[in-house]
């Protein structure tokens, strides 16, 4: 189990010591890439197989590596981590690095975002390992979709979402990343699975990265899912869109309880209340999602870099984090793939 941090914890966080940006954001949430490698292909995150190799294993943070540099972020206060990939549980012994994090002080919310294909196997140790939450990619009920999109196979997935439930990792949050002609037409049907089960189920708009489709092609904005009728039978479009300290936005629906969320990094920016720094798993530093810029934290702490070296670096990275993310439409496809960045 996390242990729950005492308040007074953070309060006493002198202000100079916590992580925020030029623009007054406290920067309080890490997503940690473990591994660029995945099990399946999606066509929106992974490159063609010729234009991408996964780094050689030396190239990867270990555990330690990355409990160190959680630690130190959490004296800055950084609270809340989420373990991404390529997909994390491919990488050996993850519930390993479950329990090192939950165990370090001032981490009150420990997530991972998975593809769920191995997450029967692994949900049970997860949460027995001190994972608070999980979100699971989604983005084809119908099988024969699921594979021509991903490669892989619909059922373990739906096994995994099972198996996260029943282990309690929940709200289990269900992501679909929305393709024009290929899944825009399951909305009310993912919908209608999410609200059956009990999960929320998240729509985010495709955003433009080095992938193995064509965004022009497939790019659909949010707005116009939401003016199809199939879709207003089921969500309250009136009620005004909100916003936690998340990228999603969420509206209620129509019948029972429950929300559907939509993460539109394209159409409605959400960088005003941007809270977060992405580690890659070769150990570079982002401090936004789009921009290119990377600071080596791996080299510095193989080089004997002491901790305060390493607060520097979350000091620098913050400083350069851009006021809001903008993509760069001629050269996007050129940049590194989100499967290398971890989402
Ligand atoms: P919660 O804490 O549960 O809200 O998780 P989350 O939404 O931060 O994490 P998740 O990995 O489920 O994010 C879903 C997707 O939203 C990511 O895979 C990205 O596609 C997108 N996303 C998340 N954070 C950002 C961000 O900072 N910028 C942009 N442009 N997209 C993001
Ligand atoms: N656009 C939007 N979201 C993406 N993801 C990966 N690639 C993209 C993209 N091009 C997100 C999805 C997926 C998670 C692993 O990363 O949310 O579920
Ligand atoms: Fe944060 Fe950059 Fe994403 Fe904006 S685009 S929300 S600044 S990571």
């Amino acid at each position: 189990m996390v242990e729950a941090t005492p308040l007074h914890f953070f309060d006493a966080l002198p202000a100079a010591e916590a992580l925020s940006d030029r623009f007054g954001r406290r920067l309080s949430y890490l997503r940690i890439s473990v591994t660029d490698r995945c099990n399946l292909r999606c066509d929106y995150c992974r490159p063609a197989p010729d234009a991408y190799r996964a780094e050689a294993h030396h190239q990867i943070l270990s555990f330690e590596e990355i409990e160190r540099i959680v630690r130190v972020a959490a004296t800055m206060g950084v609270n809340k981590v989420r373990i991404t990939g390529g997909e994390p549980l491919v990488r050996r012994d993850v519930p390993l690095l479950v329990e090192k994090l939950a165990g370090i002080p001032g981490i009150r919310d420990l997530g991972m975002t998975t593809n769920a294909t191995l997450l029967e196997k692994y949900a049970h140790d997860l949460a027995k390992s001190g994972l608070t939450r999980i979100n699971i990619s989604l983005d084809s009920l119908n099988p024969l979709h699921f594979r021509r999109l991903t490669g892989g196979e619909l059922a373990p997935v739906l096994d995994g979402i099972q198996a996260a439930q029943e282990a309690g990792l929940t709200p289990v949050k269900l992501n679909t990343v929305l393709m024009r002609g290929i899944n825009d037409d399951e909305v009310p049907d993912l919908i209608d699975f999410a609200a059956a089960i009990g999960a929320t189920i998240r729509f985010i708009e495709l955003m433009p990265m080095k992938q193995g489709m064509d965004w022009q092609q497939h790019y659909i904005a949010i707005d116009e899912v939401l003016q199809r009728e199939a879709v207003r039978a089921r969500v309250d479009v009136s009620a005004a869109l909100h916003t936690g300290n998340t990228a999603a936005r969420y509206l209620p629906l129509n019948h029972g309880a429950g929300e559907v969320g939509f993460i539109m990094p394209m159409s409605a920016r959400f960088c005003e209340g941007c809270n977060r720094l992405r580690l890659t798993a070769d150990g570079g530093l982002r401090s936004c999602l789009p921009a290119d810029h990377q600071l080596n934290l791996r080299d510095l702490i193989r080089r004997g870099g002491s901790d305060e070296d390493i607060r520097a670096v979350f000091m620098r990275s913050a400083m350069i984090k851009p006021e809001i993310g903008i993509y760069d439409f001629a050269t996007d496809h050129e940049k590194r793939s989100m499967i290398h960045i971890g989402g």
